[in-house]
């Protein structure tokens, strides 16, 4: 008898992980697993449509569900019981160290390096390197955190406004670069 060979099975159960750390009775766990959930949808239909493998398609899934976890450690006013100690732009980094602590260093890796850019303590600029990174980073600029936008799908003008006036008001230009770079390549998947 013949019998297909099974996908491989996720090496991580994003849910029991997310619980350690968040529970489902916190009051911030509604606001993560929405954002991270439709982060997630997209960063997967992008995937489905560069037709990356299986093994591609599992990790960006757990990634995408974990990218955002050091936000249990912030303190942001404008989103809703982020009453953590550190400031919000810690975040990439307190995800990863909790990613990395639980042993999944790639993991981590997405977690520190999502967005579009940041400069570290010693001065050097953080942004996404990898395909995976890339995309959940691309992905989750189109959801916010803030509970009034939380289902909100953004426009490509929405997020360059952002850009512009909101996130790097200062020094737009290499942003909004970065940012079409990666617009070029997947918003024709996860427009489509
Ligand atoms: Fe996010």
């Amino acid at each position: 008898m013949h019998y297909d060979k099974p996908p491989p099975a996720p090496n991580t159960n994003c849910y029991t992980l997310i619980h350690k750390y968040l529970s489902p009775s916190h009051p911030l766990y509604g606001t993560y697993i929405t954002h991270v959930t439709l982060v997630t949808q997209l960063a997967l239909k992008i995937t489905k449509g560069l037709k990356l493998p299986y093994k591609d398609y599992v990790f960006i899934k757990e990634a995408a569900m974990l990218h955002d976890i050091g936000i249990i450690y912030v303190h942001h006013p404008q989103i809703l019981y982020m009453h953590g100690r550190y400031p919000y732009a810690t975040h990439q980094y307190l995800g990863y160290l909790i990613l990395l602590k639980e042993g999944l260093p790639k993991h981590a890796k997405v977690a520190l390096r999502h967005g579009l850019g940041y400069y570290n303590y010693e001065g050097k600029l953080i942004r996404p390197r990898t395909e995976a990174e890339k995309i959940i980073s691309y992905a989750d600029l189109f959801y916010s955190k803030s509970t009034e936008k939380l289902w909100h799908l953004r426009t490509t003008n929405d997020v360059l406004h952002a850009i512009y006036n909101k996130w790097f008001p200062k020094n737009p230009t290499p942003y909004v670069k970065f940012f079409m770079q990666l617009h070029k390549k997947y918003g024709p998947f996860a427009f489509s």
